[in-house]
């Protein structure tokens, strides 16, 4: 097992009803003025909008408001909330929705202290300071509400890049399950398939850390049981906390510890893919890429991946095992192709460009893909 440290400051409240606990919460750290961000209006639709401005209203917590961060968030908007942060001096920033509306909240926190917040993901400037961050949470996906990432994408240059950083982890992040309920399956599924994902990425780095890898397969079993019960009720309680929980352990550090940082193949290609097409879902995108990934770098390590094949999918090989990790995205209805994600062929040469931008040197731990390999791959995948 490697040398680690781990260290996760963000305080986690979970549970159904647990919104009304914001406004105690932000009091007891001395905030004063938030700013609330959110997306397209989910939040107002199921009711989430109402128990928060209700608990920071008793509160006595000044609210301000911007509405419209995109799924697949943008810098223009990303910029626009930091202007509006800074002209309002609030003194915390609140995010009310998905991993889209977390990052950017997250981006917005510390581009509040930056020339510009794209130089922190173009590595020209250091995040020194952020706002506080607070986070409720709408949809169990990217871990963002409990982990100091945050991925934005650039339109002008069509780059998804990430930042990572101890000082934008959410100081408070409330996960009601409940509020999921109104999560089509669709969404539901892209979700749980972000945080296979997130697992997956760290499952195959190393084999020594067999503690780690032990948790890691009873989080992918879990988040395929509860998946399956929510295809069947939107609305079971017990499989919407179970995946909740799955979901940020899954992406909160521990799932990845002793495992050499993991391999994110996988997370830069699928980046690519909606960096072009920004309607694509990022755990559909996944979809399509991991099984495609494991069929073809799955040689090259084989105990680990012979190990996952036992462990999460009770099958003594691989393409048994893949056979089934793929017959479970299908059943889930997910796209199986590039092709089913409306990527075009000619678009196949822009993606290992936008792909190489962030890695000129190629990608990946288990297997370092070169430009040839990304291009044999997203064949295979198309
Ligand atoms: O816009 P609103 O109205 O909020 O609707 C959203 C959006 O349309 C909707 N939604 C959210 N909660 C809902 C709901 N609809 C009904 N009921 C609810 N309770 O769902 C749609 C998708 O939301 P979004 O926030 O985009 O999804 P997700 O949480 O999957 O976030 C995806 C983004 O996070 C990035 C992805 O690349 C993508 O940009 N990631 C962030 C990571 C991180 N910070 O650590 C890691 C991940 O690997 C990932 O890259
Ligand atoms: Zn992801």
């Amino acid at each position: 097992m490697q040398a680690f440290s781990f260290k996760n400051p963000t305080k986690i409240i979970f549970g159904a009803g647990q919104i009304k606990l914001l406004g105690p919460e932000l009091v007891a750290d001395g905030i004063k003025h938030c700013l609330l961000i959110a997306g397209g209006g989910s939040i107002k639709a199921n009711g989430v909008y109402e128990q928060v401005t209700d608990s920071l209203q008793k509160a006595g917590i000044v609210i301000s408001e911007s509405w419209g961060v995109q799924a697949n968030p943008r810098l223009d908007k990303v910029r626009e909330l930091i202007a509006l942060a800074r002209e309002l001096q609030v003194d915390a920033i609140l995010a009310v929705g998905g991993g889209s509306v977390i990052d950017s909240a997250k981006a917005v926190a510390a581009g509040f202290y930056l020339n510009d917040i794209w130089n922190a993901f173009r590595g020209s400037e250091q995040v020194k300071q952020a706002l506080p961050i607070y986070t409720v949470l709408t949809l169990s996906a990217t871990g963002s509400e409990m982990n100091g990432n945050a991925v934005i994408t650039n339109n002008d240059t069509t780059q998804k890049w990430g930042i990572s950083s101890a000082l934008i982890y959410p100081r408070l992040s409330i996960i009601d399950p409940s509020v999921q309920f109104t999560l089509s399956f669709r969404q539901t599924a892209s979700g749980a398939i972000d945080a296979i994902a997130h697992i997956l990425e760290f499952y195959f780095a190393n084999d020594t850390a067999k503690s780690t890898l032990a948790i890691n397969a009873a989080l992918l079993k879990t988040i395929v049981e509860m998946t399956d019960r929510l295809k069947l009720n939107a609305g079971d309680y017990e499989a919407r906390a179970n995946l909740a929980w799955a979901a940020t352990l899954a992406l909160n550090g521990t799932s990845g510890i002793g495992l050499n940082g993991g391999d994110w193949a996988c997370h830069a290609i699928e980046h690519s893919f909606s960096a072009l097409h920004q309607e694509i879902a990022h755990g559909e995108g996944l979809g399509v890429i991991f099984p495609a990934w494991i069929g073809y770098v799955s040689d090259r390590a084989p105990a680990r991946f012979a190990a996952w094949a036992k462990e999460v999918w009770a099958e003594d090989s691989v393409s048994l095992a893949l056979h089934k990790f793929r017959g479970k995205l299908e059943e889930w209805e997910m796209p199986g192709s590039l092709r089913d994600l409306g990527i075009k062929d000619p678009e196949l040469p822009t993606l290992v460009e936008i792909i190489l931008s962030g890695a000129p040197r190629g990608l990946g731990e288990v297997f370092k893909l070169s430009k040839d390999d990304l291009q044999a791959l997203l064949v295979l995948a198309f």
